[in-house]
């Protein structure tokens, strides 16, 4: 370690608490990778090493890092704005950005809400949702106060989002505090702890859903899935169906149905947008991360012109939805964002994914597929999760102290490639614009990574 990594390695130990890290391991143990700038698909630390960026810096990186056009519609913007509230004022680069998003929404949405974060729109979503049927007349629509959502969502990491996205090893803690919601296990579940075929898991995951909606669709507002994948859960990945099907069920039942989009959006799942596989209009769908390509913190709760009128009327009717933060829709962001979506269309980013989706396939069939350690491998588009197992041909989770993620990713990181594990699982998740070439690097990489340390 040179003397410079060390002066700051020691500053960072004395005065940083890491999100999801545990202080203890990461002050005693971990040689932090300290991020000096990004090139392209590169993070290059304080010493001038490079490392593959193989999760898109937590799965929102699209167009590489430091790309001009990007950069020059940043700094054009800094010149002139850098941030204003939304709150009783607007500008030129948010009023922009929303024209250019309802051109590639998906139909039914009409009204965006932004939010600066993931989870402070997710919990936009859910209080329009809550709001709305409360601000409906009638006692029947007031009785709809409950959320549904699938087990081991995510959904960010405010209370009201935890309180739909609880996944027991993240927020287990909390739990006693949490207003309850209703769950439902998605067809993954059913496969991989019940080994079921995709058909009947895909059966049993609507019966349930439909079983539940029949017995509390009176009590509950709205449904909030993942569609596609549940990301954080570890990849769970969800046919094209389940979505079409939930969402017809949620339409039957009067319930809401609300896709968090803020990990699958923006060509993740081979798509721009997840639910355009189903293809299914959600009442309010979240949009975060890829947003601003991964560039800036913007998000956004987007919702149908129904629910908008819900609140709409005189001050005195207490209808105004009193909720948003200080940097929600922030020039700078919505300026990057909509640079964004100009360079996703200029360049026809989404008609080079298949390409690189079959790379990215290949490269697993052919090197991490095989080796022992390895129970299952999850794709859909380039969001790939690999399973481990302990036990070669058997379903044999690490146990946590062991820390046979952490293992292979610190090895992948002396090969020069930045992964990072989701608990028993590996998780892949390059920007949807990282060349073939580059998808196999950093899949081979992993496979080396696992076999060198876990065992092929
Ligand atoms: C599906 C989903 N929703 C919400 C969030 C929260 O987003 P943020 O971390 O920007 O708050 C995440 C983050 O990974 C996510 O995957």
């Amino acid at each position: 370690m040179s003397s410079e990594q060390r002066r700051l390695t020691e500053l960072d130990h004395q005065y940083i608490w890491h999100p999801f890290t545990q202080q203890k391991h990461w002050t005693e143990s971990e040689q932090p990778l300290i991020v000096e700038s990004a090139e392209g698909f590169d993070l290059i630390d304080v010493e001038g090493k490079r490392y593959l960026d193989g999760v898109s810096s937590l799965w929102c990186n699209v167009h590489g890092h430091s790309e001009p056009e990007l950069m020059a519609a940043l700094h054009d913007q800094a010149d002139k704005l850098c941030h204003s509230t939304l709150l009783g004022l607007t500008h030129r680069p948010v009023i922009e950005l929303s024209e250019k998003l309802f051109k590639i929404l998906p139909e039914g949405l009409s009204k965006v809400f932004y939010a600066d974060a993931g989870t402070t729109a997710v919990e936009a979503g859910l209080r329009i949702a809550l709001e709305w049927w409360q601000k409906q007349s009638g006692e029947a629509a007031k009785k709809k106060r409950k959320l549904l959502s699938l087990d081991g969502a995510y959904h960010g990491d405010t209370v009201g989002s935890v309180t739909i996205g609880f996944l027991p090893a993240f927020h287990g803690s909390i739990e006693p505090i949490l207003v309850p919601a209703l769950r439902t296990p998605p067809p993954h579940m059913f496969r991989f702890y019940d080994g079921m075929s995709e058909e009947d898991a895909l059966a049993a995951a609507l019966e349930q859903l439909e079983q539940t909606l029949l017995r509390e669709a009176d009590s509950i507002a709205a449904f909030f899935m993942e569609p596609l994948v549940q990301g954080a859960a570890g990849i769970w990945v969800q046919p094209p169906e389940f979505l079409r099907a939930a969402r017809e069920l949620c339409r039957k039942h009067n319930v809401l149905f609300l896709a968090d989009e803020v990990a699958t959006g923006f060509g993740k799942t081979g798509s721009l947008f997840a639910v355009e596989q189903g293809p299914v209009s959600p009442d309010i769908m979240i949009i975060g991360k890829g947003l601003s390509a991964g560039y800036l913190p913007i998000s956004a709760a987007i919702c149908s012109q129904e629910l908008y009128d819900g609140f709409l009327g005189g001050v005195e009717e207490g209808k105004t939805f009193f909720y948003g933060q200080t940097f929600a829709g922030n020039p700078l962001a919505a300026r990057v964002a909509s640079a964004n979506l100009d360079l996703l269309e200029q360049r026809n980013v989404l008609g080079g994914l298949p390409e690189r989706i079959a790379a990215m396939t290949k490269a697993l069939d052919e090197n991490v597929q095989p080796l022992g350690c390895v129970d299952e491998v999850r794709q859909c588009g380039l969001m790939v999760g690999i399973e481990l197992t302990k036990k070669p041909g058997e379903r044999c989770p690490y146990p946590a102290q062991e820390l046979a993620g952490w293992r292979v990713i610190y090895e992948a990181r002396k090969r020069g490639v930045v992964i990072r594990p989701l608990g028993n699982v590996i998780i892949l998740m390059p920007a949807i614009t990282m060349p073939a070439q580059q998808i196999e690097r950093l899949v081979q990489v992993t496979a080396d990574s696992l076999r060198d340390v876990l065992g092929g």
